[in-house]
């Protein structure tokens, strides 16, 4: 190479590595604490793509499941919500319509009938942003256009993740419009806390949920309306209970969902500092504590899985190997007046946040 063209590739190189992320590997960045822990996500679909943390034994496991390589979340290469950043409305909104201000919508219908998680190309199936960067945090923007998936209004929307000292990576949601929409925004991790998803099922790990009470579904996963008491029902987790105990109860609810896929009243009520969910996996010693300020959690445990989808260490992913913390407003609220609301409008931000902290256990206890 001719000493000019030296000098202009090198300039290229430099120039490129400036904006490059700062992990090893492309299209990837990695938060990183002093004690170890690495949160790894790709800008595509705001992904976390792994969770490496420490188990009882303080060797480093990974806690989610996902892909190597960032062209694996592409639609086209596996239809799946891994890690994903979901908007602009994480859960179901029955036949793909609301009316808001007199004015009715009509959304895409890609799931029984109904629109989940923001329609066939939501935000998570959309590239990110990458506004800030460093070794603890990262932002992310997307700004979706008016009769985006069919929802009115520009939104510009933020997701921030920060990597704790604590152990803990905090998610905070933010999102402005320009004309009154509804916004819910989740994080769709699937988590399998042994570090083993090819052998551990979660129907192995001890799950605490902080509700009395639950939304019903009917047999096209939508919720009825109503809200149900957990007490005597396979959803009373009040005291940590085996997934697996009671997945395959002869119970309507149990049925409907295909297992568990339901939203969760918390009686957090908005307090970030009450525990919403605890999961402990007894293999790994790993417990993860879900925190949020929302009033509804969606608890899936991977029905759908079959092993069609290969992941990282090429593990084909069966039925239960992961279960996903879906912090939100209830489901299918822009058509539940009676629920908390999920309106933006103008002038206002909206703003949630979700904490998922881990530590370990000695025994399979979660407290
Ligand atoms: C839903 C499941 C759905 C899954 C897809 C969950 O939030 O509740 O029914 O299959 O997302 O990723």
């Amino acid at each position: 190479m001719k000493p000019l063209n030296l000098f202009f590739t090198a300039l290229c190189l430099v120039a490129l590595g400036s904006c490059a992320p700062k992990s090893a590997q492309e299209n990837f960045y990695t938060l990183k604490n002093e004690a170890g822990m690495q949160v790894t996500i790709t800008p595509f679909g705001g992904r976390i793509s792994s969770i490496l943390v420490p188990d009882r034994n303080a060797k480093l496991i990974d806690v989610v499941l996902g892909f190597e390589k960032m062209e694996d979340y592409y639609p086209g290469n596996n239809q799946t919500d891994f890690g994903a950043s979901i908007g602009r409305y994480a859960n179901r909104i029955a036949q793909g319509r609301f009316t808001l201000d007199g004015v009715e919508y009509d959304l895409p219908k890609n799931n029984f009938g109904h629109c989940l998680h923001g329609g066939p190309s939501g935000w998570q199936y959309q590239l990110y942003e990458v506004v800030e960067a460093d070794s603890r945090h990262l932002k992310l923007k997307i700004v979706s256009p008016d009769g985006d998936n069919g929802f009115p209004g520009e939104v510009t929307a933020y997701t921030t993740y920060t990597l704790t000292e604590g152990n803990a990576i905090e998610i905070s949601y933010e999102a402005v419009t320009t004309a009154p929409t509804v916004i819910n925004m989740t994080n769709h991790s699937y988590f399998n806390l042994s570090g083993d998803p090819a052998h551990h099922s979660v129907c192995d790990d001890l799950l605490y949920v902080n509700a009395s009470a639950f939304t019903p579904v009917d047999s096209t996963y939508m919720t009825t309306g109503e809200i149900r008491p957990v007490e005597s029902t396979p959803f009373d987790f009040r005291e940590p209970r085996l997934i697996g105990e009671r997945i395959g109860a002869d119970d309507t609810q149990i049925r409907n969902g295909n297992g568990y896929d339901h939203n969760w009243v918390l009686d957090t009520k908005g307090d970030m500092t009450e525990i919403a969910v605890s999961l402990v996996c007894p293999e790994s010693g790993v417990k993860l504590d879900v925190y949020t300020d929302e009033p509804g959690i969606q608890i899936y445990s991977g029905n759908f899985l079959d092993g069609s989808i290969t992941g990282k260490g090429g593990v084909k992913y069966s039925q239960r190997s992961g279960i996903c913390f879906e912090t939100q407003k209830y489901p299918d609220t822009p058509n539940k007046p009676q629920w908390p609301s999920a309106v933006l409008r103008p002038g206002e931000t909206y703003r949630s946040h979700c904490t998922f902290a881990f530590s370990t256990v000695a025994e399979s206890k979660t407290e």
